[in-house]
């Protein structure tokens, strides 16, 4: 077979590890060919391709980023842009593309599948873990460890100065990267997408802890937490998916929390940092799984499939269960946090 790949959306660790295990397994164990698309949807819109070998893929396991670049295009924003992916396949003389990515991509591959008969193996990846049918996608551990090393390093300096520092991380419509960075570092107070933040809640968990003697607070906030009656969207431009870009509410906490306790309270944001550098070994086992499941199901022709973790099993689901709602946090794990709060 000739097989084409393409990683698209936000770039996560462990994207290098899909690649590697999917061009290895085909190579050796199906005789089959592989081609890159560059940057996302972009690549087969553009016919944008590189050669993928046993040689260009080798040493790439631990590296951050991806080898294929990545975008957020959307096909079905450009014009006859699902047609020109099609007419690019057949030029390329595919049999089956491999598209690893997030909700955005794998809604793209969904549609691709469903209209135009594209023969499509998704992937699910992100550092936001709100992929539904999988209960962990590949990044997700490595940024949870990134939040939880910078909390670690925050409380000292908080410590020192007796500050309150408000951390905010990424996660725009689900606290998963908040709510395991917060329990792992040691959060006085989480906040995530999922529930409004209620602001005395807050201040009383902080003040509770000055009145205990602890005279500085980790507050560790989802860029999508809101504030019902403030207004959170530093940046209204949309993406080409309609998504705002986030932002902003870890400065607006601290500023309020230190109007509202007359503490001194700053605030940190992550942001990409949370997306860049080596994978965890979790990450690059699961993302080593998946392209190993993935290669599987293209040789077997099971198109429209998503691949996904169940427990400890790699399984296939057909990739609308993926797509069709985002999976938010597990409020059993919130109210778990909570328990250390204040
Ligand atoms: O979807 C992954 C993610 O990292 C989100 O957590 C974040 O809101 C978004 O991507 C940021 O996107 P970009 O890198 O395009 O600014």
């Amino acid at each position: 077979m000739r097989i084409g790949m393409l990683t698209g959306g936000g770039d996560c660790p462990g994207l290098n590890a899909v690649i590697r295990a999917v061009v290895r397994h085909s190579i050796k164990n199906y005789k089959s060919e592989l081609v890159g698309f560059l940057e996302g949807w972009r690549g087969p819109i553009e016919n944008k391709v590189m050669p993928l070998n046993l040689d260009n893929t080798s040493g790439i396991l631990h590296k951050g980023g991806t080898i294929l670049k990545s975008s957020r295009t959307n096909p079905f924003k450009v014009d006859k842009g699902p047609e020109k992916i099609m007419e690019n396949m057949k030029q390329n003389n595919l049999d089956a593309l491999i598209a690893i990515g997030g909700e955005d991509t794998c809604g793209v591959a969904h549609k691709m599948f469903t209209q135009y008969q594209l023969n499509v193996v998704c992937v699910p990846k992100t550092i936001d873990n709100d992929l539904s049918a999988t209960d962990f996608t590949f990044g997700f551990d490595t940024a949870v460890n990134i939040v939880m090393e910078c909390v670690d390093r925050l409380h000292s300096t908080a410590e020192s100065h007796d500050r309150i520092l408000v951390c905010e991380v990424m996660g725009r419509h689900a606290g998963w990267i908040a709510c395991y960075g917060g329990i792992a570092g040691g959060a006085d107070f989480i906040c995530v997408p999922e529930k409004p933040i209620n602001l005395s809640e807050l201040v009383k968990a902080v003040k509770n802890r000055h009145a205990n003697g602890k005279k500085f607070s980790i507050i560790v906030a989802a860029e999508g937490a809101k504030l019902a009656e403030a207004e959170i969207l530093k940046d209204k431009e949309l993406d080409a998916f309609g998504h705002v870009k986030l932002g902003g509410i870890g400065e607006q906490l601290a500023k309020l929390i230190e109007k509202e306790t007359g503490f001194e309270t700053r605030s940190t944001t992550l942001g990409h940092i949370q997306r860049g550098g080596s994978p965890t070994a979790f990450d690059r086992v699961l993302g080593t799984r998946f392209g190993v499941k993935a290669t599987d199901l293209v040789h077997t022709k099971k198109f429209g499939t998503m691949v996904a973790l169940n427990g400890n099993q790699i399984v296939d689901v057909p990739v609308e269960a993926g797509v069709g709602t985002l999976k938010t946090l597990d409020m059993d794990l919130y109210k778990t946090a909570s328990i250390f709060f204040g």
